[in-house]
């Protein structure tokens, strides 16, 4: 069986998007499931809560990849950005996403980007899970270009209800425009 990706979102900041695609990851891990997290935030929390500090550091991350996808460059081998922690992979981010952002805005066509990265990874994994931005920008568009499915994390207050009827109908012009597959149903 191939690979499934799973998408971490939210339009709000702070809501537990990259805390719950962490406990997700290790909980689908302790069940006996490959898993692959994906760090597609440039703030790189999540690559901060697999114990990385200096993000700055790390040679090739999520942004050095969507970069080479953007200028239709050689893609690295997977040993030199796929890194592992107590049975979970993960592939890290660092600021270098955050001008992969803005040059995705100026290109045509460019929403299946992330889709084209994590395609020949879905055969060594049950399970990619993606923590997004808390932003409705060109790099959550690309992520929900790559879904099976959605994990939307929300706190219920009124403003963030707003902000979720946004993501909902962004999620159904993805499915009806680019990405047929996204399954707002969909059951992990
Ligand atoms: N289930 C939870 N119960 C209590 N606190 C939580 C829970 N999930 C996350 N938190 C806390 O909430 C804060 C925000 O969580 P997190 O960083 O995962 O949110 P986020 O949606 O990824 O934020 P951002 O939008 O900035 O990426 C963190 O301090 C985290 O420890
Ligand atoms: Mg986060």
């Amino acid at each position: 069986m191939r690979g499934k990706v799973i998408i971490v979102g939210a339009t709000k900041g702070g809501v537990g998007k990259s805390v719950s695609t962490y406990n997700l990851a290790y909980s689908l891990a302790s069940m006996g499931k490959r898993v692959l997290a994906v760090d597609f935030d440039s703030q790189a929390n999540l690559t901060t809560c697999f114990g990385i500090e200096d993000t700055a550091a790390v040679p090739v991350t999520i942004g050095h990849l969507m970069m080479a996808q953007i200028e239709n460059e050689a893609m690295p081998d997977a040993s030199e950005y796929v890194q592992s922690r107590n049975g979970v992979d993960f592939i890290p981010s660092s600021m270098v996403l955050s001008a992969v952002d803005a040059k995705l805005r100026l290109e045509m066509g460019a929403e299946k980007m992330l889709a084209n990265i994590l395609e020949p990874l879905k055969d060594r994994y049950d399970y990619l899970i993606v923590d997004t931005c808390p932003a409705l920008g060109a790099l959550t568009i690309n992520a929900l270009a790559a879904a099976d499915g959605v994990v939307i994390t929300v706190n219920p207050q009124l403003l963030a209800m707003v902000g979720l009827q946004e993501f909902l109908k962004t999620i159904k012009k993805i499915k009806s425009r680019i990405n047929p597959k996204l399954d707002p149903a969909y059951d992990v």
